[in-house]
């Protein structure tokens, strides 16, 4: 069972909180959602005996609650825990669900591809059709699946450095592209040093990734000045360290500098799918050489797609002449039939530029309560958004460079307001306070979070 128990020093404030009554909201919060939650508790305690830390992936462990909650159902922005509890979902499983849950299209697809044949390592009928709908909607010519977007980013960093025959790749400062290994690294007094916490690695990746701060130009030029570095993987937003937007013209002279450099560009779009159908790319005219997306690709089942150039494909297909056998990229399951139906149906049916609308409006929306509740308490907070997405910071000022939103945040004040929250029946994200809006996500939905967190500011604030 987890257990995050808070400990607050008894006075004093942070960031705008009175921690003596940050403890005691903590402490009347895990009470209650402890009373009401006996069969979600009841789970915890029985799965405990066979999964580590009694969860089936350790993350699920990282809501900072007394135990788990156990899901029974999750319809749209409707999440039901097991205790019969339904909450606004404004995590949306991270993205995977940014669509909401079980879209019906989706759901339908599944359901009469699994009864025709889930997996045969061989093409569907639906693949010619489902390679048009990507190359339209994002704009790159050519395109794979693998299972994950961490797969995709594999490997689009195996076939950059292949196509280029150059060793080293380069990721931004508190990047996070999935469970990459060569991505686990960070920058430390101007050095890279292996991302804190690593476990069991033993070759020094620190070799062949260099790692810059994002926005940095004269960082960016250093690096690739010796023409050893295959590929930049970036997110065009940085949403993994709290959300670092790019300054204007970022975008546009990281891809002259990587084009002088001959170093291939990859754009991962797996959070910032958010910014509209043809993710940030389409809504800013980025030109990347890769393109990545995963998480709610097929309606949030496991899927995710990266698409490339034909001047990247002829370099690629270059590199496999020369090296036959065994790439070292692909999985058995992946591209397989239920994915692929599941993918048609929810770029067909659920992905759609009307969708986007609701959710950007719905976003702006939210984004502006946020401001204003914040405002109205003097808290030295601050609110971002890319599209469908907001998040919260307890910092007065945006973050330039992932090094400086790494200071920011703070695990006690967050964990309360997200526990008081889904005690209140609103679940957002365990990451930096972020918020999706789905297309089934309301006005009152909104108007429930808004007031809630009001509610909560006014008793943490104090007189
Ligand atoms: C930008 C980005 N890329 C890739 C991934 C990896 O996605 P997955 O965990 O589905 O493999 C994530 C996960 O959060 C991500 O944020």
């Amino acid at each position: 069972m987890t257990t995050s128990e808070t400990q607050s020093p008894a006075s004093g404030r942070r960031h705008g909180i009175d921690l003596a009554r940050l403890a005691a909201l903590t402490a009347r919060e895990r009470a209650r959602f402890t009373e009401r939650r006996t069969r979600s508790a009841a789970l915890a305690r029985e799965a405990a005996e066979h999964w580590l830390d009694g969860v089936p992936l350790h993350w699920m462990t990282d809501w900072g609650l007394p135990f788990p909650l156990f899901v029974a159902e999750a319809h749209g922005s409707t999440l039901t825990d097991v205790d019969g509890i339904a909450h606004v979902d404004f995590c949306l499983g991270d993205t995977g669900s940014m669509f909401g849950h079980a879209p019906a299209p989706v759901v339908a697809a599944i359901e009469r591809q699994a009864a025709r044949g889930m997996t045969a390592m061989m093409p569907s009928a639906l693949v010619p059709e489902v390679g048009r709908m990507l190359a339209e909607r994002f704009g790159l010519p050519r395109w794979q699946i693998t299972m994950t977007a961490s797969d995709a980013n594999r490997s689009v960093i195996r076939w950059a450095r292949a196509a280029t025959g150059r060793p080293n790749i380069l990721i931004f400062d508190g990047a996070y592209h999935g469970a990459v290994d060569d991505t686990h690294v960070r920058l430390k007094d101007g050095k890279p040093i292996l991302r804190p916490g690593l476990m069991g690695q033993v070759w020094p990746l620190t070799e062949h990734t260099r790692v810059v701060q994002f926005n940095d130009e004269a960082a960016l030029e250093a690096a690739l000045a010796d023409r050893s570095v295959a590929l930049v993987l970036a997110e065009p937003v940085m949403t993994n360290i709290g959300m670092v937007l790019p300054e204007p013209g970022y975008h546009e002279r990281l891809r002259e500098i990587t084009r002088r450099h001959g170093t291939l560009l990859a754009i991962d779009e797996t959070h910032t799918i958010s910014s509209g159908p043809g993710g940030y790319t389409r809504a800013h005219g980025l030109e990347p050489d890769f393109f990545v997306v995963g998480k709610p690709i097929a309606g949030g089942l496991p899927a995710a797609v990266w698409g490339f150039t034909e001047e990247v494909e002829r370099a690629m297909r270059a590199a496999r002449a020369a090296t036959p056998g065994y790439s070292g990229m692909g999985t058995t399951l992946t591209a397989n039939a239920l994915a692929l139906a599941a993918m048609r149906a929810n770029l067909a049916e659920v992905m759609t530029a009307e969708a986007y609308a609701g959710m950007i409006a719905g976003a702006g929306r939210l984004a502006a309560a946020l401001e204003s509740v914040i405002a109205r308490h003097g808290l030295p907070w601050v609110v971002t958004s890319v599209g469908a997405r907001v998040e919260f910071m307890l910092s007065p000022t945006r973050p330039r460079t992932g090094g400086e939103a790494a200071l920011i945040g703070d695990g006690e004040i967050e964990g309360a307001l997200r526990l008081a929250l889904i005690e209140r029946g609103l679940v957002i994200t365990p990451f930096h306070n972020m918020l999706l809006i789905a297309p089934s996500t309301t006005d009152a939905d909104v108007d429930a979070l808004v007031g809630a967190l009001d509610a909560l500011l006014g008793e943490l604030v104090g007189g």
